[in-house]
């Protein structure tokens, strides 16, 4: 179950998809300490990713401004936040007729596919998964997909049937991917007709993502690569991990999420979510409106956020990705071109201190309090570098405030397994990082 451990009408915050970092375990005491903080009511949440901490900012009474880098993470906040919501609006529904995909270009193929799941066959699945023709892999493509193919020109959108030309066979099945363009197909139109308003359109697309995430066949449920099919290797985790997957209904999934969203979002209290990064509003200070606190929770370590989230951006934009090749190649994860994502300053040791410099900045000239989180091993151990460390960090923020504090906020979290370099069984903290100006 994606939505954060909760019942579906739960008035607790919601984790809409697995989200790299999102404060899930950590909430209630961060809650705690950024309560005990804040002055006052107006609060913006900068990095919001999976909107949990906005969620729980709004819930105990502040007036929230979310943003983040990625548009997908604008869609959760407003979604999960009502920003825009209608009173007593009901929830919206899409006209999906389920075309004869039988008769289409991808006719024969989900046949193979369906027939496959129908006799439980992993064997088939995993074939058609290293098979199936792609945009970016079209050997074996019928007249009809190639013409297909031809027509999705990088750009271009919204581009129907592009998920299904893009990441079927790799992070979803082919009927799954079939289905996620049909809905977000679907979102556009009512969308453009005027049928939904701006945040039914970030509901159902957050409901999409969310039920595209259960679906999503890689480690994780994110977007840095699909699981790896090798002939040569044990393949009995992969069986299993491709006849769940590839089974689960992603329109029932999506439907339940509708609901389920629905019910858990606010009501329209005055809050805000938009897409932005912390230079457009370092650019532009005043779009930040008046802001008591600026709480920041930036990514620490190399993995760009845009890596693991590429997909869902792609979806969220509707846009057709210009695939990086390297050597000739498409990569691995499928990754769009390196300037179609979001380059994160804060991956990098050479460029962190001046993005934090950055952010201290722009809350000394709101004169806004600065809540900024921070984890780190306490035992030392370098699982995954920081891209700046605490003393260098502590020097920058002490630069700029007159009072700085710090507060810990226990915890013992699984780190994300990159290349065997997990950690396993230590114990991590986080701090929060309270500065002021008197
Ligand atoms: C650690 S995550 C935030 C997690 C969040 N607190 C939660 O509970 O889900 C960091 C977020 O910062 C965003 N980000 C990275 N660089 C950014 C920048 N320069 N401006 C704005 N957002 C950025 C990423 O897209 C990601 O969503």
């Amino acid at each position: 179950m994606v939505l954060a451990d909760v019942a579906p009408t739960s008035r607790n915050p919601i984790r809409p998809v697995q989200f790299l970092g999102a404060k899930s375990r950590s909430l209630p005491v961060l809650l705690g300490a950024l309560e005990d903080e804040i002055p006052g009511d107006a609060v913006a949440d900068i990095f919001s990713g999976s909107s949990l901490v906005a969620q729980g900012l709004a819930r105990s009474g502040h007036l929230v401004s979310a943003c983040d880098a990625l548009e997908h993470c604008a869609h959760f906040a407003r979604a999960l936040l009502g920003v825009g919501r209608d009173e007593g609006e009901a929830v919206p529904q899409l006209e999906l007729r389920l075309p004869d995909w039988a008769d289409g270009p991808w006719g024969s193929w989900l046949a193979r596919e369906r027939e496959a799941l129908a006799r439980e066959d992993a064997e088939a699945l995993l074939e058609i998964s290293l098979t199936l023709p792609q945009v970016w892999r079209a050997d074996g493509a019928s007249c009809e997909l190639t013409d297909l193919f031809a027509g999705l020109a990088p750009g271009s959108g919204p581009a129907a049937g592009l998920v299904a030309s893009h990441y079927a066979g790799t992070y979803f099945g082919l009927e799954q991917a079939l289905e996620i363009d049909l809905i977000r197909g679907e979102i556009a139109a009512a969308r453009n007709s005027g049928a939904i308003d701006r945040w039914q359109e970030s509901l159902l697309i957050t409901a999409l993502l969310s039920a595209a995430s259960e679906c999503a066949f890689s480690a994780g449920k994110h977007y840095a690569q699909p699981h790896r099919i090798r002939r040569d290797k044990d393949l009995a985790f992969l069986r299993g991990r491709v006849l769940s997957d590839r089974g689960k209904g992603l329109l029932r999934l999506f439907e339940e999420r509708v609901s389920s969203l629905h019910a858990a979002a606010l009501p329209d209290e005055g809050h805000r979510a938009e897409a932005r990064t912390l230079e457009q509003l370092v650019r532009e200070p005043q779009t930040l409106g008046a802001v008591e606190a600026i709480y920041a929770d930036p990514p620490y370590t190399a993995q760009q956020y845009s890596r693991f989230y590429h997909v869902p951006e792609v979806i969220s934009s509707y846009r057709v990705p210009n695939l990086q090749r390297i050597d000739g190649a498409v990569t691995r994860g499928l990754y769009p071109e390196p300037t179609e994502r979001h380059h994160s300053r804060f991956c990098s040791r050479r460029e962190a201190p001046d993005a934090f410099a950055d952010l201290c900045d722009l809350a000394v000239e709101r004169g806004a309090l600065l809540c900024l989180s921070y984890s780190f091993t306490r035992s030392g151990e370098t699982g995954n570098r920081r891209s700046i460390d605490l003393p260098e960090l502590r020097a920058v923020v002490e630069e700029r405030f007159s009072k700085v504090v710090e507060l810990e906020i226990p915890l013992a979290y699984r780190q994300f397994n990159a290349g065997g370099h997990s950690l396993t069984g230590r114990s991590d903290a986080e701090i929060l990082i309270v500065a002021r100006n008197r």
